[in-house]
């Protein structure tokens, strides 16, 4: 009977050579059968290509990478690739996006030359959407995960992951390189703004969310996409803060911060993970069987695919010096672990590899292995039915409520710092001067992989996208609106400071829009965390008029700002809110929105002093003077979990519901939230765990749940929060999670109570 669904299948699927349009849900017996058979009839050849991922350049014409919808694949280079070398993946765009009609085009090009391999296979393609759709005209961008952190809000979260899978299964493509589950613990290093910030119970739970979202309707449907969680591990604490350079983190702290996110995306059916690139502890992660085979693998469990990043298996040989031949690095790197090689600009690792196999250093069976993976994936993505473009995912393109939804989340994103005497919000009669270089132009507000691999070209973006001038203009008329923002980041008409003085005298409040223009990955390197001089010295300006001045900043990372401040009168942090941001500051500014964001990382006042919330208390003791100690050692600009909101809470009653829990119970906390304003709100609220004394040095507080509520003026709500045994646990030195007993606190804003815990 298996049998003969199989053959019915597999006739099915050459039949139609991709062409079914109804889903196909296969069961994994079938799938596993499928993969088995197909298997037994590929050469070691054909096994190698499915391991081997180029980018688009590779099979684009001469001339046309830089044309846009122009864009035309290369016959011969396309043939080279999938034919001499049996290319089984492709992935990335070119330096522009591209329509969805262009995407499909260009994925029906490459399947049908696919579909005529002996065996039929198709190509899975990848591609970033890191934000929403990063490659596609049209495509809505949402804020950066940084800002979907501070929204608190997993629920929302998951809506913009569900429209991006759509928008990016209406091009053709199913497999995205998203979420990023890098902590956010070093504000210099410049793909910060792609963490979910500096905690692990919040990378981990928005982590969860996109993935679900992503993947929960069924691979094989038009609505979903292939997750990949990134980068495992360790790779966003470099020593120097440039991306792809040395991370030193004792395993200790690795399994207790690094690695929770990763096992509960592997534990949710993650369909695959994209490995660090630089080394952790000396050793190069794409060269480590230890972290690849015994950590991933036989500890976490995971079954779906290990894709390499960038270039990253030669660079064993090139950069991490640890190869002393291509070859080798490829025999390291297959031996270690991965499944698919970003190689992506030649056809090396395919080389190397067969000739690995061929001459015995590298097992049939070991390829077997990551090819069964490769394949499986493909039949559960619905390849092997319908290889193509599906229409039914084009429908889903573009839709209004896709927008509506990124001005939900970058208004939830957007986080009030400071506001002296609740200058905020404004009058929308005032005459308001608008300044600085963020204030009218699109790419510090989108920041990487928008339309572009960098972000930073102004060209690329909607023209019905406002950027914060538009948005004020619309908001307050231009007469109330004197301007002194132009368009481009860099244009230096927006460094004026004598302009600006004479602009200030007619204003009766001045909105400096600061922070940084887009970057992406390592180009975004900086040497210095401070907020550029230019910027700081248009700052000075303002503040000196002596008019109330309100800082808006656009920024991945947080720039230091320290010496600004304590003059400013209200400061706003909008990290990269995505296509809608500028409404979104806008309607805080001016009173329409009443913010809702919380810091999702510790904002660093000083550039020598990183502390995370969660450090040690250790970490506090600073030695002022000679004999004299004192815990100060926190202090950052505002904390991680500080931000704003036009109304006050009030908390109280804190209540649990036993004083001792024993074993695996349960324990149940709440407290009672007041809104005692006038104003209604949205408002997330944290319970912290601290554990009194342990063997290992316990963090001065971890955050374990969240919950965001509404609350309308003058309502009161009472919030609860379950906890068991693991949110007590800790890792220890033979790397093992365990639970002590003893005396814990836990603390629901600034309510406290405390409990024991026996075993
Ligand atoms: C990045 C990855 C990304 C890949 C493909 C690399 O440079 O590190 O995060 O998925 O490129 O674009």
């Amino acid at each position: 009977m298996l049998k003969k669904t199989f053959l019915l299948l597999t006739t099915l699927s050459l039949f139609t050579q991709g062409a079914l349009a109804t889903p196909v849900k296969r069961s994994a017996q079938d799938i596993d059968k499928e993969v088995t058979h197909l298997l037994s009839k590929m050469t070691i050849e054909e096994k190698v290509g499915q391991m081997t991922q180029i980018t688009l350049a590779v099979i684009l014409d001469k001339g046309s990478r830089e044309t846009g919808d122009g864009l035309t694949i290369s016959k011969e280079k396309l043939k080279k690739a999938i034919h001499t070398y049996k290319v089984g993946s492709i992935l990335n765009s070119t330096a522009t996006a591209l329509s969805v009609k262009q995407w499909n085009r260009l994925i029906k090009e490459i399947q049908d030359e696919a579909l005529q391999t002996p065996n039929n296979i198709p190509v899975i393609y990848g591609v970033d959407a890191i934000h929403g759709v990063t490659y596609t005209k049209g495509s809505t961008l949402f804020p950066h995960n940084i800002g979907l952190a501070a929204t608190r809000n997993v629920e929302l979260v998951k809506l913009t992951a569900k429209a991006t899978a759509k928008e990016l299964r209406a091009t053709g493509v199913r497999w995205n390189f998203d979420p990023v589950l890098d902590l956010g613990v070093n504000p210099i290093w410049s793909r910060f703004s792609e963490t979910y910030g500096e905690d692990t119970y919040l990378t981990t739970q928005m982590g969860l969310g996109t993935i679900q979202a992503y993947e929960e309707d069924g691979l094989e449907n038009t609505t979903a996409v292939a997750s990949t969680m990134k980068h495992f591990i360790g790779y966003s604490d470099p020593a120097n803060g440039k991306d792809r350079t040395p991370a030193y983190i004792p395993d200790i702290v690795l399994w207790e911060k690094y690695l929770p996110q990763f096992k509960a995306a592997v534990d949710a059916g993650s369909s695959s993970i994209m490995i660090n690139s630089a080394s952790v502890n000396g050793i190069p992660v794409h060269g480590s069987k230890r972290l690849l085979t015994h950590l991933l693998r036989d500890e976490l469990g995971f079954k779906g695919l290990v894709v390499t990043d960038w270039e990253d298996v030669i660079r064993l040989h090139t950069r991490h010096m640890v190869a002393e031949s291509p070859r080798e690095a490829v025999r390291m790197a297959v031996d270690a672990g991965i499944d698919m090689s970003m190689v992506p600009k030649d056809f090396s690792f395919y080389e190397h590899l067969v000739d690995l196999v061929k001459s015995g250093d590298i097992t049939e069976q070991r390829l077997d292995k990551s090819v069964a993976i490769i394949l499986a994936l493909k039949y559960k993505l619905g390849l092997f039915d319908n290889a193509y473009h599906e229409p039914e995912a084009a429908k889903n393109f573009g839709k209004a409520e896709y927008k509506n939804l990124a001005l939900k989340a970058a208004r939830e994103s957007i986080t009030l710092l400071k506001n002296a005497n609740d200058i905020l919000p404004l009058p929308k009669n005032a005459k308001i001067l608008l300044a600085g270089p963020t204030g009218h132009s699109h790419a510090p507000l989108n920041g990487s992989w928008s339309y572009s691999w960098q972000g930073d070209v102004e060209a690329n973006y909607p023209e019905d996208e406002k950027t914060i001038l538009d948005a004020f203009q619309k908001a307050i008329g231009k007469k109330n609106l004197i301007t002194h923002s132009y368009a481009g980041f860099n244009n230096e008409k927006n460094y004026d400071v004598k302009g600006l003085i004479k602009k200030a005298k007619k204003a009766d409040y001045i909105v400096l829009a600061l922070g940084e223009n887009a970057y992406a990955e390592s180009p975004g390197a900086l040497d210095d965390l401070n907020l550029a001089k230019n910027q700081m010295q248009l700052a000075q300006a303002a503040l000196a008029t002596g008019k109330p001045v309100i800082i808006v900043l656009a920024e991945g990372r947080p720039r230091i700002i320290k010496d600004i401040v304590a003059a400013s009168k209200a400061i706003i942090q909008a990290y990269t809110p995505g296509s809608q941001g500028a409404q979104a500051i806008s309607d805080v500014v001016f009173g329409d929105y009443n913010p809702d964001g919380k810091l999702p990382y510790s904002y660093p006042q000083y550039t020598g002093d990183f502390a995370t919330y969660d450090r040690v208390y250790l970490n506090d003791i600073q030695q002022l003077t000679p004999g004299e100690m004192s815990y100060n050692g926190y202090k950052p600009q505002w904390p991680f979990g500080h931000g704003l909101s036009y109304s006050k809470f009030e908390y109280s009653k804190i209540k649990i519901s036993k004083k001792v829990l024993t074993g695996n119970d349960e324990l149940t906390v709440s407290a009672l939230v007041t809104n005692t304003s006038q104003f209604d709100a949205k408002h997330a609220v944290e319970l912290y765990v601290s554990d009194i004394f342990a063997s290992v040095s316990p963090a001065v507080k971890r955050l374990k749940a969240f919950k965001k509520i509404k609350l309308a003026a003058g309502q009161s709500k009472r919030v609860r929060f379950t906890l068991t045994k693991a949110d007590l646990s800790f890792v220890n030195p033979e790397l093992k999670r365990i639970v002590e007993a003893g005396e814990f606190k836990l603390a629901i804003g600034s309510e406290q109570i405390n409990f024991t815990y026996q075993l």
